[in-house]
């Protein structure tokens, strides 16, 4: 079973997870960080599956879900900030895990640079490591605009049709659901400021060698955002990374096939 804990944070802002707190966790505690646009949902199954052994704490982060934007603009520097703020105070000031999938993982990467020495380990899943070229931002840019002019569902719907394998369209009609449900709760400010602050990001690529944080690194087999053949390459320039494809999953893997993800995050773990 997990809980909705809210915090206030150190601008005044609400930062909200979902946390599940197992006495027989020994101090692990397990942070994760969902994708854009979605929310600290499609860590429903790590929730669930995962905390028999870690405290499991799944971060809204700011504007998703029930944490606040405050501020029409954020950084994903900042972000990573709240992660910290948030270890301090939930995870008893000790090292943690820190999971992210795809803008989850260009955050986790942010975490990384600023505070490498609270990780245990880094578990980047379907994500890349390079900042975007002038055609992304500039698709970014629009989608901001679109968002703010029309609605978040009129600038998102476009990005709908990539998340899910044909498999779990014609299998999971509930996660289907779920995930447009996630994507239509976002307000157009927190697409504006997320575009923005994705388009934004440090290239890490340069980065990969100096990480000696133990890392795994996932990808979904048909993910067609972060595909796993470039993930294969990416992740062999960080020293003793492990790199696992999950089946049956394009860009939401801990959704999509949840027994493959949790056992090579357990195994990862241990
Ligand atoms: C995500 O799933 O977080 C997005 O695809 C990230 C991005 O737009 O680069």
């Amino acid at each position: 079973m997990s809980n909705s804990i809210q915090i206030l944070g150190p601008r005044g802002n609400t930062l909200a997870v979902q946390a599940a707190v197992q006495a027989a966790s020994e101090g692990r505690t397990l942070f994760l960080l969902h994708g854009f646009p979605l929310d600290h949902r499609l860590w429903q199954y790590q929730l669930e599956g995962l905390s028999d052994r870690f405290h499991v704490v799944a971060i809204q982060m700011r504007g998703f879900g029930a944490s606040t934007l405050d501020e029409p603009e954020f950084t994903l520097a900042e972000l990573a900030q709240d992660v910290e703020f948030l270890r301090q105070h939930l995870a008893g000031g000790q090292t943690i895990w820190l999971a992210g999938l795809s803008m989850g993982g260009y955050v986790a990467l942010e975490y990384w640079r600023q505070f490498a020495s609270q990780l245990r380990g880094l578990i980047l899943c379907n994500t890349k490591p390079n900042a975007d070229n002038d055609n992304a931002k500039a698709g970014r840019l629009a989608m901001a605009q679109k968002a703010l002019a029309e609605g978040t569902w009129a600038a998102v719907e476009p990005m709908f049709g990539k998340l899910l394998s044909e498999q779990t369209v014609a299998s999971k009609p509930e996660v289907k659901e779920l995930v447009k449900t996630m994507m239509q709760e976002v307000a157009p400010a927190t697409i504006s400021a997320a575009q923005n602050a994705m388009a934004q990001r440090r290239d890490f690529t340069e980065y990969l060698p100096s990480i000696h944080t133990p890392t795994l690194v996932i990808a979904g087999a048909t993910d067609p955002i972060a595909p796993a053949e470039e993930g294969a390459v990416w992740s062999s320039k960080i020293e003793g990374a492990s790199f696992v494809t999950i089946p049956d999953s394009a860009h939401l893997s801990p959704l999509e096939n949840p027994d493959a993800f949790n056992a090579a995050l357990a195994s990862f773990i241990r």
